[in-house]
């Protein structure tokens, strides 16, 4: 009998170990500890032995049906380690995957600009103004002595819009109506630039876009001279572009400044390139904005910022900036 026994627990032990799934355990749990099987039939027979035998075979009986059990129980937690791992398996997230598809946009590089231009005149002690896009011709023109008659009204190409009498609102052809608004309603001292979108007639080509961005600047305050003004634009070149990088005043005309200049910055080659345009404010621009000229004097300038990423960039072409093609976009 213990040889009997000593026999089902191994092959027991052996077909556990091979099973792969819940039925085919459930089958053999049934085998060798169920009703039928060889533990359960002997012990029925218990009855008819002597008390010493009975003992012997009683404990081998409950030894190998507990061996048995144990054997069933690690089978058990075996396919249910399998099954949960399977379930991981089939379940799973491929988290590093969303990882590689995060792409992080920056700036346009006219933003980058204009933020840089920003900073370099805040680090100056000028403050930021803004102003509105859609203008009237008293801000737009007038007010920076420009009447109806002048000729350099011709000259700025200027897109109107259909409102009110005849060329009365227009989108601003400059950011100089910003000078006027500025003037209206703060006192001087005033030291401010103001970036923003201007716009006029011109047809997009290499060197035009029809709707381009502008930084004004502009300096009240008493005894300003044209010095002050050549000071602060080589200030800014030199903060702006580099220790090495010259500027210049060339004279010039401007309707609103007396005198006026073109100012240029050196390049590399000895060469040199035009900026914008400055000059001190015109007594009658002051007189317009409620400002006594024998009190106060300033300095006004104005640059494109589009012509300055293409400068700084060496673009070829000023209408990659509004292309918006990202392999484009992307290098900067
Ligand atoms: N508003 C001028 C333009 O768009 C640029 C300019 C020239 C601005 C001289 C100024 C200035 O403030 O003093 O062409």
């Amino acid at each position: 009998m213990i040889e009997q026994l000593q026999n089902a627990v191994a092959e027991a032990e052996t077909r556990l170990t091979a099973v792969t799934d819940l039925d085919q355990l459930k089958a053999l749990d049934s085998e060798f500890l169920g009703k039928k099987s060889l533990v359960s039939s002997l012990k029925k027979q218990l009855g008819g032995l002597d008390p010493e035998e009975r003992k012997v075979a009683g404990r081998a009986i409950n030894d190998s049906r507990r061996r048995i059990e144990e054997a069933v129980a690690e089978a058990r937690s075996r396919l249910d380690a399998e099954a949960l791992a399977k379930r991981y398996e089939a379940e799973r997230l491929d988290l590093t995957e969303q990882l590689h598809r995060i792409e992080r946009g920056h700036y346009h590089l006219v933003t980058q600009a204009r933020d840089r231009l920003e900073d370099v005149f805040v680090g100056m002690g000028f403050h930021i103004a803004e102003g509105p896009e859609v203008e009237s011709a008293w801000y737009n023109f007038e007010a920076l002595n420009i009447p109806e008659w002048h000729p350099a009204r011709g000259s700025f190409d200027t897109i109107f819009v259909d409102l009110g009498e005849p060329e009365e609102v227009m989108l601003r052809s400059h950011t100089s109506p910003v000078q006027i608004r500025t003037m209206e309603n703060q006192e001087p001292p005033i030291y401010i630039v103001a970036p923003g979108r201007t716009f006029r007639t011109d047809t997009a080509d290499a060197t035009h876009l029809p709707a381009f961005n502008q930084i004004e600047g502009l300096v009240i305050d008493r005894g300003i001279t044209m010095g002050d003004l050549a000071g602060t634009i080589d200030s800014f070149v030199h903060a702006f572009f580099g220790g090495d990088v010259k500027s210049r005043l060339r004279p010039s005309y401007f309707p609103f400044t007396e005198p006026s200049a073109e100012f240029d910055i050196s390049r590399p080659d000895g060469s040199w390139l035009e900026l914008g345009g400055c000059g001190m404010v015109h007594p009658n621009v002051l007189r317009n904005c409620g400002i006594d000229p024998d009190e106060w004097q300033g300095f006004a300038f104005g640059f494109g910022i589009d012509r300055l990423a293409v400068m700084r960039y060496q673009l070829d072409d000023i209408r990659e900036l509004v292309n918006n093609d990202v392999r484009f976009l992307r290098q900067f």
